[in-house]
């Protein structure tokens, strides 16, 4: 009963069981990741890896809750590197359905077949399986009819998959992912080195060649990525994807910062695109916030928003003189190498500056501001468990309600053609 109570938090459709288990394959190591499933899953959903599998008796010990293999010490949570580490995912999603464990070490010379339903194990057996893990979730909320009551058109919960792990792949390109509806594939990305490669494979050539590599770093907060060309614009905010530390996230203060990164360079209504990566200093940033791990909050909001607005606009004056084809990140790696700063005076950089102020000081002048600050110093104060006093403060929004409703709105139907969509309209 616990576990379908959690699993209420962290389950809310077949896109978030697709989420759980890619980030297990990630986290285990896989090269290869291999998802298919039947009517949007909600009849069936497979993952299946090529990573370091299970022992048998950590296959068993998978499913209870809280078992996690990955963190030790309780201080590991603030500098996690894994996608996982609360060992709830497999107790909740194993709580609400029918879920077949099929997993082998390396080298080891037999592996397991674990079979449980609606939390009960029903039976461990030796199986002869390949190296990695295939993980197969059936009747999905079966036990818990208002739940898939709730459930959209298989058509939709697919797109829904098919965003998430179309973002997920952006990130890692140097796994291969599929996907697969019923008999029909929906996509295959073969392992890429080359990062711009993986966006190519995404977003189709010619989204790609539309976009500029971007790279920049500041107060210790490193953004790359790619961002869309002043000339070209999209009809909404959802072509801009965020990740921190590898995570896809949504949050305001990204999204706030890429939209004033283009203030005055695009139509009215129009949005730009961007596909941006974050890295932070461990403790500058706090992904603990919700089960799902999509928000996070940022110890310094002003830095990041300062950080990707600069970055961008830098990108966007590179480009003028740029040729049209896509630039990818490693091409921008080493052209950083030799002009480590991203905020150069010379060579137009002033009118970039210039812009770069003025979104600054309107930003700091943002009504709400002052009282965003007083209210992050009484929760700092306040704060019981260390979620709070890790998560500091939501620049521009007043404050977790805001940030879950927009998250909520967030959760509209995405795009019909399957390229990565779900950001919501910044209002
Ligand atoms: N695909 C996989 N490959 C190897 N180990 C896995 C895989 N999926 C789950 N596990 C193991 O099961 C444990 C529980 O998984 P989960 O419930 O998602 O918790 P968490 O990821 O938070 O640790 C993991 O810590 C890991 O040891
Ligand atoms: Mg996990």
């Amino acid at each position: 009963m616990a576990n379908q109570i959690a699993a209420g938090e962290v389950i809310e459709r077949p896109a978030s069981i697709v989420k759980e288990l890619v980030e297990n394959a990630l986290d285990a190591g896989a090269r290869r990741i291999d998802v298919s499933v039947r009517e949007g899953g909600r009849e069936e959903i497979i993952v299946q890896d090529d990573g370091s599998g299970m022992a048998r008796a950590d296959a068993e010990r998978a499913c209870l809750r809280h078992a996690t293999s990955k963190l030790r010490e309780i201080d590991e949570i603030e500098r996690i590197a894994s996608y996982g580490f609360r060992g709830e995912a497999l107790a909740s999603i194993s709580s609400i359905s029918k879920t077949t464990i099929e997993t082998c070490e390396n080298r080891a010379a037999e592996g397991t077949c674990i079979r449980v339903q609606q939390g009960k194990v029903l039976e461990v057996l030796p199986a002869g399986v390949p190296e990695g893990t295939k993980i197969t979730v059936r009747e999905l909320f079966a036990s818990v009819p208002a739940r898939r009551k709730f459930l959209r058109t298989a058509q939709t919960e697919l797109a829904h998959i098919s965003d998430w792990l179309l973002r997920a792949a952006l990130a890692r390109p140097e796994v291969a992912f599929s996907l697969t509806h019923g008999a029909r594939e929906v996509f295959r990305h073969p392992a890429v080195a080359d990062p711009g490669e993986r966006l190519r494979q995404v977003q189709g050539a010619t989204r790609a060649g539309e976009m500029l590599a971007c790279s920049g770093e500041a107060h210790g907060i490193r953004v790359t990525g790619w961002v869309s060309r002043a000339g070209k614009s999209y009809p909404q905010s959802k072509a801009i994807l965020s990740y921190v530390g590898g995570r896809v996230v949504r949050d305001r203060v990204l999204t706030r910062a890429v939209l004033d990164a283009y203030r005055a360079l695009l139509p009215q209504g129009r949005y730009p695109a961007a596909v941006l990566f974050l890295e932070l200093p461990p403790g500058e940033v706090d992904v603990n916030v919700h089960p799902g791990k999509v928000e996070v909050r940022f110890a310094n909001g002003d830095q990041v928003y300062s950080a990707v607005l600069r970055t961008i606009r830098q990108a966007l004056e590179d480009g003028i003189q740029a040729p049209a084809a896509l630039e990818t990140r490693g091409d921008v790696a080493s052209t950083q190498e030799s002009s480590p700063s991203m905020v150069r005076g010379a060579s137009g950089g002033s009118e970039v500056s210039a812009r770069v102020e003025e979104s600054l000081a309107r930003y700091a002048a943002r009504p709400g501001s002052r009282e965003t600050r007083s209210y992050t110093i009484r929760s700092t104060e306040q704060a019981t468990d260390r979620r709070d006093r890790a998560g500091v403060s939501v620049p521009g929004g007043s404050d977790r309600q805001d940030a879950m409703e927009f998250a909520a709105k967030g959760d509209a139907e995405p795009s019909s053609d399957g390229r990565p969509a779900g950001l919501p309209r910044f209002a």
